[in-house]
């Protein structure tokens, strides 16, 4: 594992250098995409790239995670979040970017599904990750399964708790279920980048880098993984 230690803006141009140059070499990529604060500086440096001519348009892109039951219009499901932030600021073709359907009439079927449709790709190239307070990425819980596929969970307290400031700050607007790709669905990805920045994440990017490999801090899984990127600012990395 590569740790990184950066200011923001410099982690945010290093993940978009990886990014540019898979696109470069191969226009077919594969990306996976991650909501959240974290990433929102590289998908502001792609968009600047792609005025400048880097090309998306024959990318494709899944998304990690979803919540359950949000209406398909509601500004905080994560598929509008996605488009709002990265697709419709890039060229990426129509239908390009698929996620889990959290409002799916059977979810267990929609996450195998989800999982097939990543399969027939060959699978993601590179996989933009952050990280929870309390260590999960994407939406895999402390006590996730370390050999998790893309299936239903319910959110911690916690995760409520952090996320609450995207639902107008009320806890109780934030969904209690999600899809999320599993730990072994990410550590299938070709290489990982985790972006981390703040004091809040410093607990965190500690287990994941010096920690014991735990499903009690289930990004610590990343340390098995052949090609992981940590990139964090001073703050985050002010427990390693
Ligand atoms: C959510 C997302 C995660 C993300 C995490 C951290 O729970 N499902 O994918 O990594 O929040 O978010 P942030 O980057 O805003 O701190």
């Amino acid at each position: 594992m590569e740790v990184v230690i950066a200011p923001a803006d410099e982690l945010a141009r290093l993940a978009a250098d990886s990014i540019e140059a898979l696109l470069t070499r191969r226009p077919r990529t594969v990306l996976g995409l991650a909501t959240g604060s974290s990433p929102l500086k590289v998908y502001d440096e792609l968009a600047r790239r792609h005025k400048d001519g880097l090309s998306f348009a024959h990318a494709r892109a899944f998304m990690l995670d979803e919540y359950v039951g949000l209406p398909a219009e509601h500004p905080e499901r994560y598929r509008n979040v996605i488009e709002r932030e990265i697709a419709s600021r890039v060229d990426l073709a129509p239908g390009a970017v698929q996620g889990p359907d959290g409002n799916a009439e059977d979810l267990d079927r929609a996450c195998a599904d989800y999982e097939a449709a990543i399969a027939a790709t060959g699978g993601v190239d590179l996989q933009i990750l952050g990280i929870g307070t309390d260590g999960h990425i994407a939406f895999n819980e402390p006590g996730s399964s370390l050999a998790s596929r893309t299936r239903i969970k319910t959110l911690t307290r916690q995760t409520r708790e952090d996320n609450a400031r995207f639902f107008g700050g009320a806890v109780d607007d934030v969904p209690r279920h999600c899809l999320t790709q599993g730990l072994a669905t990410i550590m299938s990805a070709k290489h990982l980048v985790l972006l981390a920045t703040g004091r809040a994440k410093a607990e965190a990017v500690h287990q994941l880098v010096e920690g014991p490999i735990s499903a009690m801090w289930p990004a610590t899984i990343m340390q098995m993984h052949p090609h992981a990127s940590v990139l964090v600012d001073d703050a985050a990395a002010s427990r390693l």
